[in-house]
């Protein structure tokens, strides 16, 4: 039986709100319906948070107006606080997505939020979500290391699943915010998360800034995940954290895991041209290996 992995496309979001471009919002627009004709069902299109802190996302709610809907296809608002939450259902997001932060020093620069108000701040939130009518997940930003405070305990990060769990979150995802998870670390904390916060699904979120990006998705797998984050292109980074780098490439992770076997539901030929076209009009390359190398057989 193949087993399937299912791949939120985050380019949208955490690839274009750190990228030295400045992209139109009919630009953005383009890139989201490249990204539905690759096959994408969810992806995070835009985030809800202040404009000061994100130039680059301060069109979201413009962003969402325009999109091309799609049957089936979820389009993910990420928020921070209650006004993001609240603009991201204004503006129709399908799914909200709230970040939570394990590291102290990260989520004061990041958001403001202790790890400990970041929670209080989606117990707030989340009835307004259910309210809604919307599905929740939340992201744990800097699950495996923050920048300025280092090494993060796991039961910080079990700490904040079971909060989220609490809140009635369906999924958690773990992020290497800055990259600096390695497989057996991945496979260390989902244990960890699992013993906390049993009853949600969890997701994975990593970035390839020190080169173990796959190796953490496949030690992901491996736990059982089966849902993972990435971007077209391998674009992204957070604006926080310093010499952040891009999320592991989608085309990378579908062909990695279509040729172990695996199904994905992605078009990896058409992740290759989106990939293609970003480099177009972000005019830089992009860290993708599969846009350099193509997929193989061809
Ligand atoms: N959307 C738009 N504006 C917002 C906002 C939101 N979600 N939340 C707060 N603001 C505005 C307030 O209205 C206020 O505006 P004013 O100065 O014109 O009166 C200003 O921001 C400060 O509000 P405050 O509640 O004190 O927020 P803060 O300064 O503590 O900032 C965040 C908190 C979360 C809004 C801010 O840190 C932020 O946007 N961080 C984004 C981090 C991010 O996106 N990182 C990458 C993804 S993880
Ligand atoms: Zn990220």
């Amino acid at each position: 039986m193949t087993k399937r992995v299912d791949i939120v496309e985050v380019g949208p979001r955490d690839g274009l709100q750190n990228d030295p471009a400045d992209l139109s919002v009919s630009q953005k627009l383009e890139f989201i319906e490249r990204l539905q004709d690759c096959g994408v069902k969810r992806m995070e299109s835009g985030s809800f948070v202040s404009p000061k802190a994100v130039p680059k996302m301060a069109e979201s709610a413009e962003v969402f107006a325009g999109i091309a809907r799609r049957e089936g296809v979820r389009h993910i608002g990420l928020a921070l606080n209650e006004k993001g939450v609240r603009r991201a259902i204004d503006a129709g997001a399908d799914e909200i997505n709230f970040v939570m932060v394990a590291g102290e020093a990260f989520g004061q620069r990041n958001q403001g939020m202790s790890p400990q108000d970041s929670a209080d701040e989606l117990a707030q939130c989340a009835p307004l979500v259910h309210q809604a009518g919307l599905p929740l997940s939340a992201s744990i930003a800097v699950a495996f290391g923050d920048p300025y405070d280092g090494l993060i305990a796991k039961g910080v990060v079990g700490g904040l699943a079971a909060r989220a769990q609490r809140a009635g979150v369906a999924e958690v995802a773990i992020a290497d915010t800055i990259g600096v998870a390695d497989p057996w670390s991945v496979e260390a904390l989902v244990d960890e998360v699992r013993l906390y916060a049993p009853d949600v699904y969890l997701r994975a979120h990593f970035h390839d800034t020190r080169n173990t990006g796959l190796a953490n998705v496949a030690a992901a797998i491996r736990a059982e995940v089966d849902v993972i984050d990435a971007s077209c292109g391998g674009i992204g980074g957070c604006p926080f954290a310093p010499k952040a780098t891009g999320n592991i490439a989608t085309e990378d992770v579908v062909y990695m895991l279509e040729r172990a076997g695996f199904e994905t539901g992605l078009d990896l030929s058409k992740l290759i041209e989106t990939a293609c076209w970003l480099e177009r009009v972000l005019k830089h390359p992009v860290p993708s290996a599969l846009l350099k190398a193509g997929a193989f057989p061809s």
